[in-house]
């Protein structure tokens, strides 16, 4: 018996034993990816109660919850004062505006009402990375907030500190790692 007609066998069975081993290293991939993602949020330290609400309380939530935002909106509506930091494109009008689009887009079911760690974390699945991004740039919160909140008197809002953005960023990290551009 010649050996030939065995070798398409053996071809086969080397392309089972690879699909195999090939979808055996795809689950391990996304094992260890959530392995590195929850040693990642370990390592970080950072507690979602204890350590990162008070801060999204503090300086995000006058703005990212849509219990209070109706409230910032009305004041800003109600007061009247000059372009925020002396800014002629700060106007009150071009803020009102950015802040009824935050309102629609909440409306809309984005993710952006910062109340509680289910939220947030819906907010890292459906706008992945964003958080880490803005909070890298710089751009959130807004430059003209701690102003504009002042001019509202909203007593209660405190600018974020420079360590607060870096605990921020050290929670969002694992959640936004993939996605970062
Ligand atoms: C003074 C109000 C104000 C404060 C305070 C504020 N934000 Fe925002 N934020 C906004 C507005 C307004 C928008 C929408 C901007 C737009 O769509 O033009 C926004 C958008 C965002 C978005 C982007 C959502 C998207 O559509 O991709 C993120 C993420 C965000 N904010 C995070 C934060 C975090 C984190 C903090 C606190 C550390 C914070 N913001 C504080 C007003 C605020």
């Amino acid at each position: 018996m010649s050996i030939y007609p065995l070798l398409p066998l053996s071809a086969i069975v080397t392309l089972l034993l690879f699909v195999a081993c090939y979808q055996q290293s795809e689950e391990q991939v996304l094992d260890e990816s959530q392995a590195l993602q929850a040693a990642q949020v370990k390592e970080s330290g950072v507690d979602f109660q204890h350590d990162i609400y008070p801060i999204l309380h503090r300086s995000c939530m006058p703005c990212h919850n849509s219990g209070t935002l109706p409230q910032v909106i009305e004041r800003v509506q109600n007061t009247d004062f000059p372009p925020v930091d002396g800014d002629p494109g700060q106007t009150r009008e071009r803020l009102l505006a950015e802040l009824e689009e935050l309102q629609q887009a909440m409306r809309d079911g984005l993710p952006l009402s910062y109340t509680n760690k289910e939220k947030v974390h819906q907010n890292f699945a459906m706008l992945p990375g964003e958080m880490y991004l803005l909070l890298e740039k710089g751009v959130m919160p807004p430059p003209w907030g701690p102003e504009l909140l002042k001019a509202i008197g909203w007593e209660d809002y405190k600018p974020l500190t420079a360590e607060e953005r870096v605990t921020l960023l050290r929670y969002a990290k694992p959640y936004s790692q993939p996605f970062l551009r």
